[in-house]
């Protein structure tokens, strides 16, 4: 039935007017925001990621100065992109590529265009090559609301702590959510660290949304798979990001899981092909395939989908990551902290009594998703799993610090407790045999 032209009318003015008001003086704005950095790949490289409310060039202006003039430039393009709700409203998402970066040097740079620039903000290129220390935060499940790890992460990242952040999925609570503008306030919220790191991603559950568009749209990561699986080389290791929600929203294709796997095939055989230069390979994906959380989710399940595949035989990734030698699993969903003891198919597999993880026999996981959203925390079985080590019920993130290609230094800090360090542990592998556990 359609409705009477009078109304109609009317109803598109509301339409057009709640489109429209986006900036302070309820025109749309063309002054950039939501500024993000990424990493796409290549040496040199950084992407500047934002968003306008009206179609306008997408430049960066860069730098080594702190103040004055800005002397070098970077073009990029727009894309428009429609949310799937029912305002449809429209969003400019601009990217611009720099190239040709020094090395660890200090950059200031704003985006925008003529009709409107960003604030100044700065960054550090990162090193090249494997023969670096990389410092990373990484966490899972933030939202818009109740962010509480998101504070002493500004103040670390304002500090120079970190060469880039893993967010292990489920961001904003929704991206999607009214009308997406929740996504555009997420967005604005971790500026002060994505501006200044190269905000690296992996989709979770909560990007389900028409067909994760708002998660593809926003971020820019490297390859040609808008971002739902992708890897990228830092410093001594080679870092996996893929989509445990292939296993879960199969409407949206069931062959992406089949694709995907194939793809973490080849992508783990070339990884091992290059190993001896960067040791360490290191997946990041939402869901665990292991946690001993008191609540029905996949990793509670002995046959968890993510470890043992569709119907517990088709791709399944812990024989895959296990035949690969993947060194440490980084995983989220669960609003909390747990470490595992290095395992396999439910069995241990400790270097030595003493010291745990030093040669472990078997991959690392670290269940991470405890940064703060409005669905707060989530509680533990009372009895915890003798293959889970440490498990920690308050909000906070994880740093990761790879020191060289045969140590990486793991904490885990409590927003709870004033960002006292929860838990500490070192990974230490030989820096040959990476590709065999047995
Ligand atoms: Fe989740």
């Amino acid at each position: 039935m359609h409705p009477l032209p009078g109304y109609w009318s009317c109803y598109r003015l509301l339409l057009l007017f709640s489109l429209g008001v986006q900036g302070s003086l309820g025109a749309p704005s063309a002054a950039p925001e939501q500024v993000h950095l990424s990493y796409p790949g290549e040496p040199g490289s950084m992407t500047v990621t934002w968003t306008t409310w009206v179609p306008t060039r997408s430049e960066v202006q860069f730098g080594l100065q702190p103040s004055g003039p800005l002397p070098l430039r970077a073009q990029g393009t727009f894309v428009p992109f429609v949310d799937g709700g029912i305002l449809r409203r429209k969003l400019y998402i601009h990217r611009v590529t720099l190239r040709k970066l020094l090395p660890g040097v200090q950059y200031v740079y704003r985006c925008g265009s003529a009709q409107g620039w960003s604030r100044r903000f700065r960054f550090r290129a990162l090193k090249n090559g494997a023969h670096w220390s990389p410092r990373l935060a990484v966490f899972g499940d933030l939202g818009a609301d109740n962010p509480k790890a998101l504070p002493r992460l500004r103040r670390d990242t304002q500090q120079g702590m970190y060469d880039a952040v893993l967010h292990v999925g489920d961001f904003a609570y929704n991206l999607d959510q009214d009308n997406a503008r929740v996504g555009d306030r997420f967005m604005r919220l971790i500026e002060p660290v994505a501006a200044s790191l190269p905000y690296m991603t992996c989709p979770g559950n909560h990007e389900e949304r028409y067909n994760f568009s708002n998660y593809k749209a926003r971020f820019s990561m490297p390859g040609d798979n808008e971002g739902l699986w992708y890897s990228w080389d830092l410093g001594p290791a080679h870092i996996i990001s893929f989509s445990t929600e292939v296993y879960f929203f199969l409407h949206y294709g069931r062959h992406l899981v089949q694709r995907q796997f194939r793809w973490l095939e080849s992508d783990l055989q070339k990884a091992n092909k290059n190993r001896a230069a960067r040791p360490w390979i290191i997946t990041m994906g939402h869901r665990p395939m292991y946690c001993s959380n008191a609540d029905l989710d996949d990793c509670t399940r002995h046959e968890s989908k993510v470890r043992k595949g569709l119907q517990g035989k088709l791709y399944g990734l812990e024989d895959l990551f296990y035949k690969y030698g993947v060194d440490l699993q980084l995983w989220a969903h669960e609003h909390s902290y747990e470490r595992l003891w290095p395992i396999y198919n439910y069995q241990v597999f400790n270097g030595s009594r003493e010291m745990p993880y030093t040669n472990p026999r078997g991959p690392v996981h670290i269940i991470t998703g405890s940064a703060g959203c409005e669905e707060r925390l989530t509680p533990f079985a009372v009895f915890p799993r003798p293959w889970s080590a440490v498990r920690v019920k308050e909000y906070g993130y994880t740093r990761l610090h790879m020191l060289n290609g045969t140590h990486i230094h793991i904490q885990q800090v409590s927003d709870d407790q004033d960002g006292k360090i929860v838990d500490d542990v070192w990974v230490v592998r030989p820096l040959f045999g990476r590709r065999m556990y047995l």
